[in-house]
């Protein structure tokens, strides 16, 4: 079984003359299938840990460990190649290329990692009815609604079938239906394809939905709940 685990990750920002130490030895555990919530007020540390674990910035102390091995250990390009298998980044801002269809803003993901499967076209078309946006494939990002929008971003964080999805608020700026279907979506997906997901929100309705909810408070993370 897959297992990802972040250990006593430390997080220092120096900002103009002054040090900030937002994450002090947060740790934590995520198998294969698992959904994790972390919560915990603005400014807590939720993004920063996200980034750190996706290898987005890296940690001033800490190792990220996937099955055993070390990723900080990883030159840049061994770790880009495993992150780029391993994770399906969603953010809150969606950040889809507004010059691309829906279909290409996925077809990217493979031209960046190099992948010819002939089987990439069906995979797109399959993760696209998933999520139930076939419809607005050849739309562009700015034709859509923000439900839409969040769940396109979804469609291309998981189109190479990531182990793990991490999410940094997906449903912080959507109505409450649209955040409903975004969290049945991604908890359905997470079975399917038995992807672990890590989600960073503020949203206490999807966080009780979770299998483990976990809160940063002084730079740890705190157990919560089990769902
Ligand atoms: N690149 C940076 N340089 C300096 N300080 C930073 C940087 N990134 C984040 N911080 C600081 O680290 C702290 C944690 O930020 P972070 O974005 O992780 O919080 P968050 O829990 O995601 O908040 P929110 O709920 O508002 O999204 C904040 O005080 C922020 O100002
Ligand atoms: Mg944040």
């Amino acid at each position: 079984m897959n297992r990802l685990q972040a250990l006593n990750i430390c997080m220092t920002y120096q900002n103009l003359n002054h040090h900030v130490q937002v994450l002090d030895n947060a740790s934590l555990d995520i198998d294969e299938g698992k959904s994790i919530g972390i919560i915990g007020p603005s400014g807590c540390g939720k993004t920063t840990f996200l980034h750190i674990l996706a290898g987005l910035e890296t940690p001033s102390s800490g190792s990220i460990i996937f099955n055993d091995a070390n990723l900080l250990t990883k030159d840049d390009n061994e770790f880009t190649r495993i992150r780029s298998q391993l994770f399906g980044f969603a953010y809150q801002f969606h950040y889809l290329l507004e010059d691309l269809t829906i279909y290409e803003n996925c077809s990217i993901v493979f031209q960046i990692s190099k992948s010819t499967n002939k089987t990439n076209h069906e995979t797109i078309i399959s993760t696209l009815d998933e999520l139930g946006i076939l419809n607005i494939k050849d739309s562009y990002p700015y034709m859509l609604s923000g439900g839409e929008r969040q769940r396109a971003a979804i469609a291309r964080a998981i189109v190479n079938r990531p182990s793990f999805l991490l999410m940094d608020e997906p449903t912080g700026n959507l109505d409450v239906d649209n955040a409903s279907i975004i969290q049945e979506l991604t908890l359905n997906l997470s079975k399917k394809f038995n992807m672990g997901i890590l989600v960073a929100t503020h949203d206490m309705s999807y966080a009780n939905k979770l299998d483990e909810v976990y809160k940063i408070e002084h730079g740890t993370l705190k157990f919560q709940k089990n769902g």
